[in-house]
């Protein structure tokens, strides 16, 4: 298939240059899209047909769920069955980084939930996203733009790797300014809620709209059991793994300084690390720079990219630096500890 390339910058670009796209998406077609948190590979939530087509194109199971798009929070009404608590969620969070599940209506096929009578529903607060939902007129299924089990693609760039001659239109809207898939809750009482995958939206921000959030264990980054079945489906899956094995490492920072160094003095070896310790390490070693250690917005938008640059540096293992659990710093963690099949090393050790 010939992928057509739309290039459309989010602060200034003319609404109907997007209309093709949007044509192919009604059509049945597919097309990778930006959001604020990564890049999806969109297709028309309504339809059987395009869940089948999406699956396809990322080599993803097909019991592991869609996200269902809207241009506005109540469109979610007609393919899910809202409650108050939806509303609260959305005032406070939409159109932004959350993505909420509840019971699923019949509009939405079963194929796009992976065969569950839930649904998962997120309205982006990226422009070019947005418009492109409102121009396709039916809500769009879109998974991260990544095949499956590979990092999640920040840019229109590491996109294409994974998508050109597989959809019909990719969008270049630049890079995503938060960098990290959407958090994930599943609402469960009147003024209760499950955690399932950390984001943007942090369950410190969710409890000043909650009274009660429970993280599920899969979303504290816990390593599941074989036979264990986990509520968010995508999080059995080994995930967000760049092609070298990658071990995470806490411990103090000097004590990290050093293990780093050494490691880098035996050869083979790429660093990932905060812009502190980037700066301590031997000049023209490979070490990628994910920004400040206080800046964690930084470091979340930095580092799918670094994962997959990680890929192309010279070198056979991966070393990065283990972020706090907390607040944002819990999302890139979650991340992390997946990417690193939950291998860590202790620098004090
Ligand atoms: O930020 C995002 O959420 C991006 C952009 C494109 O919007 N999308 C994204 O989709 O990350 P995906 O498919 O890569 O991750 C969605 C996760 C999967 O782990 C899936 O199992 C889970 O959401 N999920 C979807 N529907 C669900 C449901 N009904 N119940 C439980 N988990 C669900
Ligand atoms: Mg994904």
């Amino acid at each position: 298939m010939k992928t057509t390339f739309i290039k459309a910058d989010p602060s200034d670009f003319v609404p109907e240059l997007l209309a093709p796209a949007a044509r192919a998406i009604r059509e049945g077609g597919l097309c990778v899209f930006p959001t604020e948190t990564v890049y999806g590979i969109g297709g028309d939530a309504t339809s059987s047909e395009s869940a089948r087509k999406i699956y396809a194109a990322k080599g993803r199971p097909s019991d592991n769920p869609l996200i269902i798009h809207v241009a506005f929070p109540e469109e979610a009404e007609k393919y899910a069955v809202t409650a108050p608590l939806y509303y609260r969620l959305a005032k406070h969070f939409m159109p932004g980084p959350l993505t909420v599940i509840m019971e699923r209506r019949e509009t939405v096929p079963k194929e796009v939930t992976g065969g569950l009578d839930t649904v998962a529903v997120r309205c982006p607060q990226h422009p070019v996203a947005h418009e492109l939902i409102r121009l396709a007129g039916v809500p769009i299924a879109a998974p991260s733009a990544n095949i499956s089990g590979r990092p999640s693609a920040t840019s229109a760039r590491y996109a294409a790797e994974d998508f050109d001659g597989k959809v019909e239109y990719i969008i270049d809207g630049g890079r995503c300014d938060v960098g990290l898939e959407s958090t994930i809750v599943k609402i469960t009482g009147d003024d209760s809620l499950v955690l399932l995958r950390p984001g943007a939206v942090t369950y410190e921000a969710l409890l000043c709209v909650c009274g009660d959030v429970t993280v599920s264990d899969a979303a504290a980054g816990a390593v599941l059991k074989e036979d264990e079945r986990p509520v968010c489906p995508g999080m059995k899956y080994r995930h967000y793994a760049p092609s070298k094995p990658l071990t995470l490492v806490r411990g103090s920072d000097a004590a990290r300084t050093a293990f780093f160094r050494s490691r880098l003095e035996e050869g083979q070896t790429v660093i990932i690390c905060s812009s502190e310790q980037a700066a301590q390490m031997p000049e023209g070693s490979a070490v990628i720079d994910i920004g400040p250690a206080d800046d964690l917005g930084a470091q979340g938008r930095m580092i799918f990219d670094a994962l997959r640059r990680s890929d192309e540096l010279p070198g056979n293992r991966i070393f990065a630096e283990m972020p706090p659990a907390e607040g944002l710093g819990l999302a890139l963690y979650n991340r992390l500890i997946r990417a690193a099949a939950h291998t860590v090393a202790d620098a004090d050790a």
